[in-house]
């Protein structure tokens, strides 16, 4: 077995564990204010309980801990192994794990008390939000210090996907973190009005394309090929795929502000960009699925892989819907209704979620020093549990979205409205309850693997560290 020799294992393994117990965190936090939607009167009244705090909670610990930390840990292992170099300082990686929990403890604690900039994924006020930028300065730091000093030519394609997403992320939380501090913990915004909104949500987009998307399909082009023991199906589809996407992603943000003060023609070349956008993803869906050519048996005894492939059957799914919602007419039925939380989970849940999952499960036991995970069965047991919670989280809120939507709209002959919009919500209730379900289920396979993991990993010994000599490495 491949002893890690010469690789930075060390920080790996810590963001690994990382992701796996703010996975816990941020799916619990979903249940959470999945339940408050169904049952209100569990916010206890107590302000911090409330769900306008703890909505913010849960995307930050879901995207910027579970998310970004199994984004570090992969990033940081691919890049080591396909550049055949240790990383290019362990002391700088050392403070981007360190620095980055810093962070999510603060986002923690600040955001149940109520302290947030308001804008959707921007929230942390402006000290932490400096935190992160030195953060990233150093991880950037690292990564592009390791494909310098790579001992291999080539780049290999997921260090691109890697490279674009830190490189993306940087320039976006720079540009709409741009405010203007009136005390230690509350800030403004430089931009006003019309253009908050316009740099806002070419912010949230772009981290839909460039942390939800780029940077797993990083993952994508190292885990598949290697789990699956196959070379990536087009190298040539991938390298194309990869400039169409990040070129198309940067234009599709006013797709989240149709029908609003937002000059019209740019609502209209954010949908036609959408839509262009779907041959991109696409490409990237295939190629994935496709590497899995002459292997497919391999899906019957292989639950890492079916997380893996699975994974990208939802993000087929999202990146078809996706450009269905930003068609104008189809996101006046859409917009505001549950239609759009369906979306976002079919690409949390499915597809962020079981990759991360897949390349994680792939890490730990090399991590650990082992031949395999503890349990092979567990993690086929995760699989079932949470493809189950997927499919009740997104069917019901599909059901519930569309319902809204025509409920909302519906008009009498006389051009009354038909239905209250509290009709529209008691409606709405049995939805909810079967979502708090699926949410449930999921996060049971959250803790599944968790206890894997803890099993697996109890008594690592360090692989670092094991043998002492330089021997031969491959990727
Ligand atoms: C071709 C790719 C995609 C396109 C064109 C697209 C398009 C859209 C559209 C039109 C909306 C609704 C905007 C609104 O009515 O407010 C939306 C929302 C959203 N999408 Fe996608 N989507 C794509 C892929 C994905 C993927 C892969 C994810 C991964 C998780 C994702 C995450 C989200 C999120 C988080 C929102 C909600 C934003 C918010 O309002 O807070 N999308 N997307
Ligand atoms: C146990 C699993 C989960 C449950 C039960 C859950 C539940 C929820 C609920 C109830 C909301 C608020 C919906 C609303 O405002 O109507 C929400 C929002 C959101 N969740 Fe989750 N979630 C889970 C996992 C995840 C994961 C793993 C991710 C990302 C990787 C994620 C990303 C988001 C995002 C981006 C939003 C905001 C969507 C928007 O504003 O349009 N969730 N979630």
């Amino acid at each position: 077995m491949d002893t890690g020799l010469n690789y930075n294992y060390k920080v790996v393994r810590q963001f690994t564990i990382a992701t796996v117990v703010w996975g816990v965190i941020g799916m619990l936090m979903g249940v959470v204010i999945a339940a408050q939607l169904a049952w209100p009167s569990l916010n206890f009244d107590t302000p911090w309980l409330t769900y306008g705090r703890l909505r913010p909670l849960h995307t930050n610990a879901v995207i910027f801990a579970f998310g970004i930390c199994g984004l570090f840990a992969t990033s940081y292992y691919v890049v080591q192994r396909t550049c055949q170099v240790r990383l290019f300082s362990d002391k700088l990686a050392a403070f981007t794990f360190w620095g980055w929990q810093a962070v999510l403890v603060a986002a923690t604690i600040s955001l149940p008390m109520g302290f947030t900039r308001g804008k959707e994924y921007a929230e942390l006020e402006w000290p932490i939000a400096i935190l992160i930028t030195v953060v990233w300065v150093a991880y950037a730091v690292v990564f592009f210090g390791t494909l310098l000093k790579r001992k291999v030519k080539h780049i290999y394609v997921a260090n691109w996907f890697f490279g674009a997403y830190i490189l993306a992320v940087a320039v976006l939380h720079v540009v709409n973190g741009a405010v203007i501090p009136v005390s230690a913990m509350k800030s403004y915004s430089v931009y006003s009005g019309v253009q908050d909104a316009m740099i806002q949500w070419w912010y949230g987009h772009n981290a839909v394309g460039f942390i939800l998307t780029a940077g797993y399909l990083g993952m994508v082009y190292y885990f598949i090929p290697k789990q699956a023991e196959r070379p990536v199906y087009s190298y040539r589809l991938s390298i194309v795929h990869f400039w169409a996407l990040i070129f198309t992603y940067m234009w599709a943000g006013p797709h989240h502000l149709h029908y609003t003060a937002l000059p019209d023609w740019t609502q209209s070349i954010g949908m036609v960009f959408s839509l262009i956008l779907l041959a991109p993803s696409w490409g990237g869906m295939i190629n994935g699925i496709m590497t899995l050519s002459g292997a497919w048996h391999k899906l019957r005894s292989d639950p890492i892989l079916k997380f893996l492939i699975v994974s990208l059957s939802f993000y087929g799914m999202a990146t078809f819907e996706g450009p269905m919602m930003s068609i104008k007419t189809i996101n006046s039925l859409s917009h505001y209704t549950d239609w759009g939380i369906a979306h976002v989970h079919a690409g949390a849940l499915g597809w962020v979620g079981f990759i991360t999952m897949g390349s994680i499960y792939y890490l730990i036991p090399r991590l650990a020093g082992k031949t395999a995970m503890y349990s092979t069965r567990l993690i086929d047991l995760h699989f079932w549990v949470a493809t189950i919670g997927i499919v009740l989280y997104i069917a019901s809120m599909w059901i519930a979205g569309v319902m809204q939507g025509l409920m909302w709209r519906a008009v009498n002959p006389d051009g009354t409205l038909t239905y209250t919009f509290v009709e529209g919500v008691k409606a709405t209730y049995p939805y909810y309850v079967i979502r708090f379900g699926g949410g449930l289920l999921y996060l049971s396979g959250m803790l599944v693997m968790a206890w894997n993991t803890w099993m697996t990993m109890r008594d690592t010994v360090s692989v670092d560290a094991r043998i002492p000599a330089l021997t031969p490495i491959h990727a």
